[in-house]
Formats: C-alpha cells, structure tokens, sequence
C-alpha cells in the first residue's frame, strides 16, 4: 500500500475555517477527484462531515473517530489511525484527505504528499497543515495555474516523493 497526502494549503498553512475550506477552487476539486477516484481515502470526522453530499462515490471512504457509536451511510468507521491503516493494508494507493491532526499523524508514514500551494493568504484560519520539513522531498511534478473566471486565486499542483534514505 502506498500512503499519500493530499491537501490544499494557503501560503501560512492554512487548510480550513469554521468545518469549511478557504478557498472555492474548481480545478482543484477536480484535481483532487482525478487523483483519488478508484482509490482509498482516509479522513477525520470532521473532515467526512465537512463534505456536502457525504461519502466521496467511487472511493472507499474510511473515516477515524473515537466515538464508538459513530455510522454513517457509506463509510467504514475506525478508531484509530494504525487501526485504519491495518484495514487498507491489501489497498494500492490510499490518501489521507485531512484534517490536521490525522495529517500529522499520518505524515511520517507518508510517500507522496499531493499539495495544491494556493498563493493567497486568508484573513481568517483555524486549521493549519502540520510544518514540515520539504527539503525531506523531492519534488516530482510541478503546474502553475493563474486565476481565472472560475478559479479566483492562483496556484501551484505540486507532488512531493519522500527521498530515500
Ligand atoms: N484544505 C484541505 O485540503 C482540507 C482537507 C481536509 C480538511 N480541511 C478542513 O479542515 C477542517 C477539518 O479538519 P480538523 O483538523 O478540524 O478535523 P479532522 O482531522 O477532519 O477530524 C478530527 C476528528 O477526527 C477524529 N480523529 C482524529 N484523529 C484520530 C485518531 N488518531 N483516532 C481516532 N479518531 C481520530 C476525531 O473525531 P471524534 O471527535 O469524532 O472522536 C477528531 O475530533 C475543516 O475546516 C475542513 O474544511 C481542509
């Protein structure tokens, strides 16, 4: 199984405002949904409640929680990250999509990190990625992006490889 990361960052790190993202980039949306379609993707709670229409189709929607009672429709719930991890073990590619504290927790076992560099900063943040280190990284693939009529701030789609050691 290899573990990604995959998230959109502002330029302080910001990820999230209020249970909500910060920016509305279609093109970002449909970057990430290229990426993980067909595939596995690991969240929070409160990420999977952040998403409007529930569970992502056509993905195996995982989510962590330490609420033993927690169900919803669609998803497979567990109760810890290594627990989690443990049930995507026969998976070939599963993402971790967020938020914060499963990123931190899932980054040191991390292979690729997928960062979308949004270049604006928000007035407003209350979710931060963890720092981090990307001289650890190689970065494989590169593409920047103007704004447009539909994508109101600039940004970079970036893939970062964990370098051998
Ligand atoms: N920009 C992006 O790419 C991006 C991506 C994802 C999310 N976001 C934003 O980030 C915010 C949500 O992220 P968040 O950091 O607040 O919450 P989160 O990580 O999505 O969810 C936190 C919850 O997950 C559960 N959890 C976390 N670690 C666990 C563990 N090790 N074992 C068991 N359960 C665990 C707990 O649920 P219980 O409380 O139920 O126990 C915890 O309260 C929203 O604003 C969202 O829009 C942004």
């Amino acid at each position: 199984m290899n573990l990604n990361i995959i998230c959109a960052l502002a330029e302080n790190g910001a990820i999230g405002w209020q249970g909500k993202l910060l920016y509305y980039l279609p093109a970002d949306l449909k970057h990430f949904k290229q990426l993980t379609t067909g595939h596995t993707v690991l969240m929070g709670r409160k990420t999977f409640e952040s998403l409007p229409k529930g569970a992502l189709p056509n993905r195996r929607n995982v989510v962590v929680t330490r609420q033993t009672d927690y169900t919803a429709p669609d998803i497979e719930v567990f109760h810890s990250l290594p627990e989690a991890l443990e049930a995507c073990g026969g998976d070939a590619e599963v993402f971790v999509i967020g938020g914060a504290s499963v990123y931190a927790e899932a980054f040191q076992l991390a292979r690729r990190l997928y960062l979308t560099h949004i270049h604006a900063t928000p007035t407003q943040a209350d979710t931060f990625f963890p720092a981090c280190d990307l001289n650890d990284w190689v970065l494989e693939e590169e593409e920047h992006h103007a704004a447009d009529e539909r994508n109101e701030q600039p940004f970079t789609f970036a893939c970062y490889r964990r370098k051998e050691v």
